[in-house]
């Protein structure tokens, strides 16, 4: 599991991503903090979207519970289950031969008890083959979080917009910008540090408070909607390469437009289909 890695150098084409690695391990993630080289981080729910994610050079692939959205068509993240993120974990595993595979635990798998927390972390582990765990919290999931990890299995946290508490917050808007949430911010990642967690996800903070958090922890933080200053970023795949339409936040940059390639290669088969073009007589046995 920890190879040495060679990771000293940005590659000739300015990208930061070394090909001779051959995989992405907690340790890598903690090394690279140390060099000053930035995590990349991306979500995938299935076999071959994890493969080009993979083959791509991403650091960590992360089987997100967004897959409720992006996936399964809900409107939270709430509805899905363990099972549910085990078939998605399990077939991104498949693909990934490079990356460190974290899988979320959802929402009511580790909320009620730490022996229960302990439990959905094993079944991911063992039924999908995943490297590690996500949980959303802070002090509150600290029992879980020192089980998990006395279990052997890496834990990252999730701390600022934590959407399965969105029917708390009442909005998905940036958190953390009044005082007392900041602060409870700073310590839960600390707490987090010190439990032993591996990195922390910042969602949706202020970029400044994710740079103070970022300077003050010595494991790296994944921001989303966090900022330039920290360690690494993460988006969910289907914003980054435009297939959900509509969903342009300011922090999403938007690297393709899929929706619209997919749409027009569909509009063209249905075409061809209606007008007997395809298929023709070389397609055709
Ligand atoms: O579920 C998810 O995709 C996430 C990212 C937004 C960090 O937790």
């Amino acid at each position: 599991m920890y190879n040495s890695i060679p990771l000293t150098s940005k590659s000739a084409n300015s990208m930061s991503v070394n090909k001779e690695i051959k995989r992405v391990t907690t340790r890598t993630v903690q090394e690279m903090k140390m060099r000053g080289e930035k995590v990349s981080m991306l979500t995938a729910y299935d076999y071959s979207l994890a493969t080009i994610v993979d083959d791509a050079g991403v650091d960590i692939i992360l089987v997100g519970d967004s897959a409720s959205n992006v996936m399964a068509g809900h409107e939270t993240t709430l509805p899905i289950t363990l099972d549910q993120m085990i078939y998605h974990a399990a077939s991104v595993v498949r693909a990934a031969k490079r990356a460190l595979v974290i899988v979320d635990l959802p929402f009511g798998s580790y909320q009620g008890n730490s022996k229960e927390a302990l439990n959905s972390a094993i079944r991911i582990m063992k039924e999908s083959g995943a490297h590690g765990v996500k949980l959303e919290g802070g002090i509150e999931i600290a029992e879980s979080v020192t089980r998990i990890l006395a279990a052997g299995i890496p834990v990252m946290g999730h701390l600022g917009l934590t959407p399965q508490s969105i029917y708390k917050f009442g909005t998905y808007t940036v958190r953390a910008k009044e005082d007392a949430e900041a602060q409870k911010l700073r310590d839960d990642s600390l707490t987090l540090q010190e439990l032993g967690c591996f990195g922390i996800v910042l969602e949706k903070i202020p970029a400044l408070l994710a740079k103070e958090v970022t300077e003050s922890l010595s494991i790296p933080t994944v921001g989303i909607g966090a900022g330039q200053h920290c360690d690494g970023q993460v988006l969910v795949i289907h914003d980054m390469l435009g297939i959900n339409k509509g969903f342009k936040p300011r922090f999403l940059r938007q690297y393709a437009s899929l929706y619209d390639v997919m749409n027009d290669a569909i509009k063209n088969y249905v075409a061809d289909v209606k007008s007997a073009d395809f298929p023709n007589e070389k397609e055709q046995y």
